[in-house]
């Protein structure tokens, strides 16, 4: 059996879809119940939905030998697995946003509102900039509104969120998609069957 954990929600849905074409069935999944966990003894399949930013929680664990998580999720928690394919879904970008028009005067440390600390982290340090992380769980783009902080660090996908809130995409700092990952030792086991998925899927992602 390959278990696979997928990130519940609509981007989850097109991950199945392409897991399906791939050879790797389980009908049952898109099936509208309450159950988390379904298996296709014909396909060798085991899925289940698990919360998004844990997928690679479960696939770094073993608990999965596969699963689909953000490079956002990846780049922040750097979990000890293998990133196998960009699945080219889920697109999006990696962003420090403001009030429109934000300048950063540089002789002040700039406060920064993200739930991505590490990758904040990371993108101020190479730039040498002095900065100095708030870390929320969640409605980032109030910090710059209330004063929390100058700027937030956050995904931004189709911009909605910062323009009803004023804000404003000042850098991109890295773009993101959806990744296949595999647990490094369920690889080595299960190489056959990864590899053909990896395969499959490759040519889903490639449309031939
Ligand atoms: C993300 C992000 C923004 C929003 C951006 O939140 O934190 O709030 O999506 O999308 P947009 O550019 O299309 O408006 P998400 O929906 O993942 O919810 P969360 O903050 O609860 O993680």
């Amino acid at each position: 059996m390959l278990n696979i954990a997928l990130p519940k929600g609509r981007l989850g849905e097109q991950v199945y879809g392409l897991f399906a074409r791939a050879g790797f069935e389980c009908p049952a999944v898109l099936e509208n119940s309450r159950k988390l966990i379904f298996e296709n003894a014909e396909t060798g399949v085991r899925y289940f939905w698990v919360k998004p930013s844990d997928v690679a929680i479960y696939v770094a664990r073993g608990a999965a030998d596969i699963g689909v998580a953000g490079k956002d999720i990846l780049l922040e928690y750097r979990p000890d697995v293998y990133e196998l394919l960009d699945l080219k879904l889920g697109k999006c970008r990696m962003a420090v946003a403001g009030p429109a028009g934000f300048t950063d005067r540089k002789e002040q440390t700039l406060r920064v509102a993200t739930k991505f600390s590490r990758i904040a982290r990371e993108y101020y340090a190479g730039q040498g900039r002095d900065i100095d992380i708030i870390h929320l769980n969640g409605s980032i783009e109030i910090a710059p509104i209330l004063g929390l902080t100058d700027v937030i660090v956050d995904i931004v996908e189709t911009g909605k969120t910062l323009k009803e809130n004023h804000l404003e995409v000042l850098e991109t700092i890295v773009p993101i998609s959806a990744r296949l990952i595999a647990n490094k030792s369920g690889f080595k086991f299960k190489t056959d069957a990864i590899q053909r998925l990896t395969n499959g899927l490759r040519k889903e992602v490639d449309g031939n």
